[in-house]
């Protein structure tokens, strides 16, 4: 949440600072500011309510000449979105600007503390307790930005990463992290700094992951210094970056959230790359852990949102191949439930972004209690990447629309791997299934591919529904997760409320919604619940509901009783939770844009969740 840019070099950085802010909005878009030195060194601030373009609109006029600045595009924590709450944050003096993604805890205590020191706040955000903070410290402790910067990380609790700019020292800029993500963008003739890759890329692709309680110390004209809080100097790690900015575009869709639903052809085939071959998956973490794998006595998956989903289908997977029992719990529950982790256990957490903070709180708190943490992640580099103890990329490339299509099949294309990888460690799966499975994982592209061109008719029918106030999924085994994700997608970006149920518990509660204004998804490939599925068709039917069937192709039974049918190829009944979400998402994203909604910004959304 809250996307950070900066820059320190030779050239004008404003149009730089512009841009990649554009490219940070998916972390949040309540609101964006630059703060620029001038020639005169002077700290010149603008910041707008809204998104990046109302900030670009107001700078029209205004004097945006530096060579050194920082941006922020904010996702509200702390006070509304506001122009006032925009950051950066100025301290009360004007020397000092700071641009932050993360919470301050303990911001109240400190304020009232600042307070009674005379200072006074403008706006209501934590970030400005910081900035204060840094001005007072240095100013009465009459030392460096960067001794003031040391100490005030020492005062605060909470996660940050921040980018200072004083007045004072207009070559330098500080910037720090503990607990969110920041990425240093080696040129050259400049370095960048951003809360992802996405800004840089264009410039370098020499990049430097900042650690929890580093500092980083960038100086026009010299090399970067990193030190840590108590002042010893960090080693440098420059990595290489595997991003291109044509990944980063929209590539002739309208939308980033159509691009990435039309990829999945290829970034399943991405996912897949060199992992299965003759019959047997090859996953390098599996192999090189081998030991942990065959002693584990359970596996606890975590996550959040969609990738939670993702882990209810790798429950079924890993339980039905590799006969080990699977939990599966929100992040965010299981860090405060005092949970019981052995040694024994694995745990494997599951995220997109690498940077939700939930997650890696609950990962840590695995790792204190000695588990085997194992990652599936998107993207490289990032902070749970880093912190699991080995895992396996699902390598779809960056995902920008807010709401994760091609991240989530990936997730659960990654995890069937993972479940026959383990099954075949373990020999609880015999080679026949392994091998019909993997003869259907690496026919996944195709079929994919294959539903895509349902589109056209899915628009069709998407005109029908935009009436809806409600909408159920059913599933059932491996789909009922799927439903739960196809809920997912229609109201985070059409704001229809909607709901996933399992199929057989309808009848003990949600069967009281079904009416004519009700429609229901029922997802029912031909699988050994289809018997089941059906019945449950017949109970919305008899009691006038309207249904929209997803099916195997040539399912006349269900065509007939359906009022919509959908119809999907077949595949081995394990991974057909990765085709039927393709006309789940497309049915979310027609609707919502029938319904005049930003699909790729949803309201209240942010794609990285940095903060609880
Ligand atoms: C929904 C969605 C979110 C994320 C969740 C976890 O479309 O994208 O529910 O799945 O915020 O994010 P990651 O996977 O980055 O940990």
């Amino acid at each position: 949440m809250c996307g950070i840019v900066g820059y320190v070099g030779s050239n004008n950085c404003y149009p730089m600072l512009i841009k990649g802010l554009h490219r940070l909005e998916y972390r949040g878009y309540d609101s964006a500011g630059v703060a620029i030195i001038d020639k005169n060194n002077r700290i010149n601030a603008y910041k707008s309510k809204g998104k990046v373009e109302t900030l670009e609109h107001n700078c029209e006029d205004k004097n945006v000449e530096g060579t050194i600045g920082i941006a922020h595009t904010r996702w509200a924590t702390h006070g509304e979105p506001s122009d006032v709450n925009a950051h950066p944050h100025l301290s009360e003096d004007g020397t000092i600007a700071l641009v932050h993604n993360g919470t301050i805890e303990n911001y109240s205590l400190l304020k009232e503390a600042l307070i009674e020191q005379g200072c006074s706040f403008k706006s209501s955000t934590d970030t400005e307790v910081l900035v204060q903070l840094i001005q007072y410290i240095r100013d009465t402790n009459g030392c460096t930005l960067l001794a003031a910067v040391q100490e005030a990380m020492n005062q605060v609790v909470g996660a940050y990463a921040i980018a200072v700019i004083d007045n004072q020292i207009s070559d330098t800029m500080i910037v720090a992290r503990k607990s969110s993500p920041l990425v240093i963008g080696i040129a050259d003739d400049a370095t960048y700094i951003a809360s992802d890759a996405s800004p840089i890329v264009e410039y370098t692709n020499r990049v430097v992951y900042l650690n929890d309680d580093e500092i980083g110390i960038i100086t026009r004209g010299e090399p970067l210094k990193v030190i840590n809080v108590d002042n010893t100097p960090s080693p440098i790690d420059i990595q290489t970056l595997k991003l291109s900015v044509s990944q980063l575009e929209k590539g002739g869709y309208d939308h980033f959230m159509l691009k990435e639903i039309f990829e999945q052809p290829m970034t399943i085939g991405d996912s897949i790359r060199g992992r299965v071959v003759d019959g047997q998956v090859t996953l390098s973490g599996v192999q090189e852990n081998k030991e942990a794998f065959r002693k584990a006595r359970r596996i606890i998956i975590i996550g959040c949102g969609t990738s939670w989903h993702a882990g209810l289908i790798g429950r079924h997977l890993i339980q039905d191949m590799a006969r080990i029992p699977v939990q599966v719990e929100y992040a965010s529950e299981f860090r405060y439930s005092n949970p019981i982790i052995n040694s024994d256990d694995i745990v494997i957490a599951v995220s997109q972004s690498g940077e939700t903070a939930d997650t890696l709180a609950a990962i840590q708190i695995a790792r204190e209690k000695g588990a085997f943490v194992y990652g599936v992640c998107n993207v490289i580099g990032s902070s749970i990447a880093r912190e699991t103890h080995s895992g396996t990329y699902i390598h779809v490339g960056p995902e920008i629309g807010v709401a994760s299509t091609k991240a989530f099949t990936g997730q659960v294309t990654v995890l069937t791997m993972l479940a026959l990888a383990i099954g075949q460690l373990k020999q609880t799966v015999d080679n026949e299934t392994i091998g019909a499975i993997c003869e259907g994982i690496k026919q996944l592209p195709a079929f994919i591919g294959e539903t895509l061109k349902l589109n056209d008719k899915i628009e069709k029918l998407s005109r029908i529904f935009t009436y809806a106030h409600n909408f159920l999924y059913l599933g059932r085994g491996y789909n009922y997760p799927s439903a739960l994700e196809g809920a997912l997608k229609l109201k985070e970006i059409s704001y229809i409320h909607a709901e996933g149920y399992p199929a057989a518990e309808m009848k003990h509660g949600p069967i009281a919604l079904i009416d004519r204004e009700l429609p229901t998804v029922v997802i029912a490939p031909k699988d050994n619940l289809h018997e089941k599925i059906i019945s449950n068709i017949q109970q919305v039917k008899a009691r006038g509901g309207s249904v929209i069937a997803v099916v195997n192709k040539g399912d006349e039974t269900i065509a007939a009783l359906a009022d919509h049918t959908i119809e999907v190829p077949s595949v081995p009944e394990c991974l057909s939770p990765v085709i039927v979400s393709i006309p789940l998402q497309l049915l979310a994203y027609h609707i919502a844009i029938k319904k005049g909604c930003d699909v790729d910004m949803p309201r209240n959304l942010a794609k990285s969740v940095t903060v609880e």
